[in-house]
């Protein structure tokens, strides 16, 4: 990249924990290394080791209004956090590569013995906890479900065992989770990935800059472009 023409480095925004973790070993096959870690750092500026780059760390759920707003130039976000976010902010993300990273699955779970069939059969209002109130409203919507949604930021297996809800809608990877608090999955809505977003003017304006990147991205994650 030849600094003097663009000396503003390329901002890719990325969550502390498993976004952090397993976005390295792409960033690792672009030929760029991250010394410092966030956990450990207060920094929420971190430099790469290309003058080129350099990484903001922020919230999950708030890596796609970065990007959408242009603060950074890319990010990596679950399909989780970006299908919420688009529901209230359409447009402006550009969505080229699955990172097969973070995979997990949403469900709708319930705590052991709570027959979930006979209260879908019974036509009962079922209250359902959940940080994903867009993906679950539509999914009860399909099924002709009636729900009443309670928004939750997180521990949302704990809904169901103190009478908040009869059932949530969450992440489940290993399941150990909902084992830990006597919950079962009862239903997948669907399968969950990382994804990089791009911001749209971006795309456009520093396309020479992002592509090496883009590209030893689409080819680590083993994504066809
Ligand atoms: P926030 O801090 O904004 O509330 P969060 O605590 O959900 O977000 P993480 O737990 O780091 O953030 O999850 C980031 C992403 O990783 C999620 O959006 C999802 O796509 C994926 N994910 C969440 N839980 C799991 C899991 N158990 N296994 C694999 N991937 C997961
Ligand atoms: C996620 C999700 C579940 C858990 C599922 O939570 O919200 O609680 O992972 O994973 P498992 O099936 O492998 O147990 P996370 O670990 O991200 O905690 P947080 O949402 O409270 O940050």
């Amino acid at each position: 990249m030849n600094l003097t023409e663009n000396p503003k480095p390329l901002t890719l925004a990325l969550s502390k924990g498993r976004i952090f973790d397993e976005t390295l070993p792409l960033l690792e096959a672009a030929g760029i290394q991250v010394t410092e870690n966030p956990e450990s750092s207060r920094k929420l500026i971190l430099p790469t080791s290309s003058p080129a780059l350099r990484l903001i760390i922020v919230r999950a759920t708030d890596v796609p209004t970065y990007v959408q707003y242009g603060a950074a130039d890319f990010g990596v976000a679950g399909k989780d956090v970006l299908d919420e976010h688009t529901v209230t902010h359409p447009g402006g993300l550009y969505q080229p590569i699955d990172l097969n990273i973070a995979h997990c699955r949403m469900c709708v779970a319930v705590r052991e013995g709570f027959d979930y069939d006979e209260a879908v059969r019974q036509g009962s209002r079922l209250r359902v906890a959940t940080k994903y109130v867009h993906a679950a409203r539509e999914h009860f919507g399909r099924k002709g479900v009636h729900v009443d949604l309670i928004k939750l930021y997180g521990s949302m297996e704990l809904a169901p065992l103190v009478g908040l809800a009869d059932a949530i809608v969450d992440l489940v990877s290993t399941g150990n989770t909902l084992r830990a608090n006597h919950l079962v999955p009862v239903e997948d809505i669907t399968n969950i990935s990382a994804r990089l977003i791009v911001n749209q003017a971006a795309l456009k304006t520093r396309d020479s800059e992002l592509r090496p990147i883009l590209d030893a991205f689409a080819r680590a994650s083993g994504a066809v472009q």
